[in-house]
């Protein structure tokens, strides 16, 4: 699939951010799979982000998250509310900007090259559905731009989908 990666990390993160919702919203029209949409934010994530290593998405299961579809080296498969940054991300519901990975206690390091990381909870009417983890090799990588940002993409993300295809995978049959 053609995807432009033509976006413009010249100008403002706000409008570098916009054209890359915008792209999102055109590359998931007419699509509502959770895997297949998730993959392809991923994707373009990856493609766009400069200084990026690891992105990808953990969905909620019970009390824990289990992961999801990314880019970037294997990652650990469970983690639970509260544990490492997508733990606590989940537990409070709020984004997380991590500076500096090793001075996070209780971190979990996938990839050992990460230095900082941000984590973007996936809200579903105020329900949590997983998180949005993105890694990067270059310390205090992230800033409020690029959370503000992150959250947008997240919520075309979310709208992008029917609301009984955000599964609790221990509630949906489908996933087992
Ligand atoms: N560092 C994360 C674990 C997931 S990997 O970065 C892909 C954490 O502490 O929750």
């Amino acid at each position: 699939m053609q995807v432009s990666t033509q976006v413009d990390s010249a100008g403002s993160k706000f409008a570098f951010y916009q054209e890359i919702c915008e792209q999102l919203h055109n590359l998931l029209a007419n699509e509502r799979n959770l895997v297949a949409n998730a993959a392809n934010t991923a994707a373009l994530l990856m493609q766009c982000l400069p200084d990026v290593n690891w992105v990808g998405f953990y969905f909620t299961e019970g009390e824990e998250l289990v992961l999801g579809p990314f880019q970037g080296k294997p990652a650990c498969v469970r983690i639970p509310f509260g544990k490492g940054v997508c733990g606590r991300a989940a537990a409070s519901g709020r984004t997380i900007i991590v500076p500096d990975v090793s001075k996070f206690v209780g971190h979990i390091a996938c990839d050992t090259a990460s230095r900082s990381e941000i984590v973007v909870p996936l809200l579903n009417w105020g329900k949590l559905r997983g998180v949005l983890d993105i890694d990067s090799a270059v310390l205090n990588r992230f800033d409020a731009d690029d959370e503000e940002g992150l959250e947008s993409v997240v919520s075309v993300f979310m709208t992008s989908l029917a609301s009984d295809d955000m599964p609790d995978l221990s509630e949906e049959a489908a996933f087992g």
